[in-house]
């Protein structure tokens, strides 16, 4: 087994003080947790008469997430800056199914993309194809495009060129910068510095996504394409829209399914390639896998149980790099968890982080070992949580999966990522985790 320990920021003894944790996590949501917070299973502080809990075990997390499931989820209130407002959002800018959204990203029409899947996956064949043996490439970018071409595809049946897809990403990541920028304590409930809106460069670059977001849906309604997220959301009739979404919701919802899902696919598939390049013994079973399943063809969705390990990888790159790697929660009402007395209004955190690393709940928290999420061993659902838990878990869960797990196996099958000698990965974290500075590494063909 593998003893590829990949590296993680270093941890303080004690909690540190709470102005310092305010600090800190301006900066980086992973830089503050001290050594007990792999530890503990439930803790609390107050942090300038705000209370603050840590449900950081099965039980707890369960909890928190059932209980104050639709409150205040992490992603909507990074994104409600596009969505039209900043915290306190105007509910009729979005939809709110009545019924679970995963009927959105139901395993029937993502089945309908397996061919989207396999060949925006051939494309990169071709293209990595064609270049020079030990060439280095931006592997974050390149992840972004292809992720960002499957996604096109599922939600507006639009075919992406790689030059329309880099000015798109280019509009999306302004945005990004933008949010990133603005103080993340804010999203935790802390006390921080709200920039003003009106010319703001949030609102100008959450502008520039409107009009490409409208520019998709126009071309994609008049196709007459069935098999899109854009045309099931034309078709959404409920007690609650019974007149269908308006045009500000459709083209909301759209934004912040392609942002929201590019960006957490890409950041996996580039975390994958990190790790395997680093882990030899990880590197020769995926390679064993791949050859025996795949044989000289590309991975398609009827591959997908066969692809056991590369599925495996997934797994084990999203409990190390968790792409959301902290949740807040607000409780709406006084609660007792764990013995502990828990305020009404308190913030609840579950940081898949911290469960993810847990030295109660996982062996050799910190080792890559894909392995463990092999048949019998996989974990406490509640301890691995890179797709929060019911009722407000991730609605393209399945989807997600699916891309990370054949595109892997596609490019894997074809190529080798290797880190230039002497260089040094390190991540940054506001609100997704990904790799710092564009994760260079050497290609070279299988
Ligand atoms: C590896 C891939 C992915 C991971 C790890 C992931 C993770 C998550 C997590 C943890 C949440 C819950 C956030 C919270 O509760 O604060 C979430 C929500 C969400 N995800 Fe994903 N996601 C992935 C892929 C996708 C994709 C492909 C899409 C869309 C195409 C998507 C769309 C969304 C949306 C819209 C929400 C918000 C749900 C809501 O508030 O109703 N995700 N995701």
């Amino acid at each position: 087994m593998t003893e590829f320990i990949p590296p993680y920021p270093p941890r303080y003894k004690e909690w540190p003080n709470p102005l310092d944790i305010i600090k800190f996590a301006r900066q980086d949501l992973l830089s503050f947790w001290p050594s007990k917070a792999f530890q503990v299973q439930f803790t609390g502080m107050t942090i300038l008469t705000k209370g603050f809990f840590l449900a950081n075990c099965p039980d707890a997390a369960h909890h928190v997430l059932t209980q104050y499931g639709h409150k205040n989820p992490l992603m909507r209130k990074a994104l409600a800056p596009l969505l039209g407002d900043v915290f306190d959002s105007d509910e009729e800018t979005w939809y709110k199914p009545d019924s679970n959204q995963s009927d959105l990203f139901n395993p029937e029409l993502v089945s309908l993309h397996n061919e989207t899947i396999t060949n925006a996956t051939e494309n990169y064949i071709w293209r990595w194809g064609s270049l020079t043996s030990a060439e280095t490439i931006k592997v974050l970018p390149e992840m972004r495009n292809l992720t960002a071409e499957i996604s096109c595809k599922l939600l507006f049946n639009k075919k992406l060129s790689v030059e329309k897809s880099r000015e798109m990403l280019g509009i999306f990541s302004q945005y990004q910068d933008a949010v990133e920028k603005m103080d993340i304590s804010l999203f935790l409930g802390l006390p921080g510095w709200l920039p003003k809106f009106g010319g703001n460069p949030i609102t100008k670059a959450a502008k520039e996504v409107h009009k490409i977001t409208d520019d998709f849906i126009a071309q994609g309604t008049k196709n007459d394409n069935q098999d899109t997220v854009l045309s099931h959301l034309l078709t959404v009739r409920d007690g609650s829209h019974p007149n269908g979404l308006t045009a500000t919701q459709l083209r909301n919802e759209l934004s912040m399914l392609f942002m929201a899902g590019q960006e957490t696919m890409a950041n996996t598939l580039s975390w994958a390639w990190y790790l395997i390049s680093q882990s030899p013994d990880v590197e020769k079973k995926l390679h064993e896998e791949l050859d025996c399943v795949l044989g000289e063809r590309s991975a398609t969705l009827d591959d997908l149980d066969k692809l056991i390990f590369t599925r495996a990888v997934i797994d084990e790159t999203l409990r190390l790099y968790p792409p959301i790697p902290l949740l807040s929660r607000e409780a709406t009402g006084y609660d007792v968890i764990r013995n502990r007395e828990v305020p009404a209004g308190s913030i609840m955190l579950v940081v898949p982080w911290l469960l993810h690393r847990h030295e109660k709940f996982w062996h050799k928290p910190n080792h890559f070992m894909p392995e463990r999420f092999l048949e019998g061993t996989r974990p406490h659902k509640f301890a691995f949580l890179p797709f929060s838990g019911m009722p407000s878990e991730c609605s393209a869960q399945f989807f997600g999966t699916v891309v990370a797990t054949l595109s892997l196996a596609t490019l894997a099958k074809n190529f080798r990522l290797a880190l230039p000698e002497g260089q040094v990965v390190s991540h940054e974290c506001h609100l997704t985790l990904r790799p710092k500075n564009d994760l260079p590494m050497l290609i070279t063909k299988r």
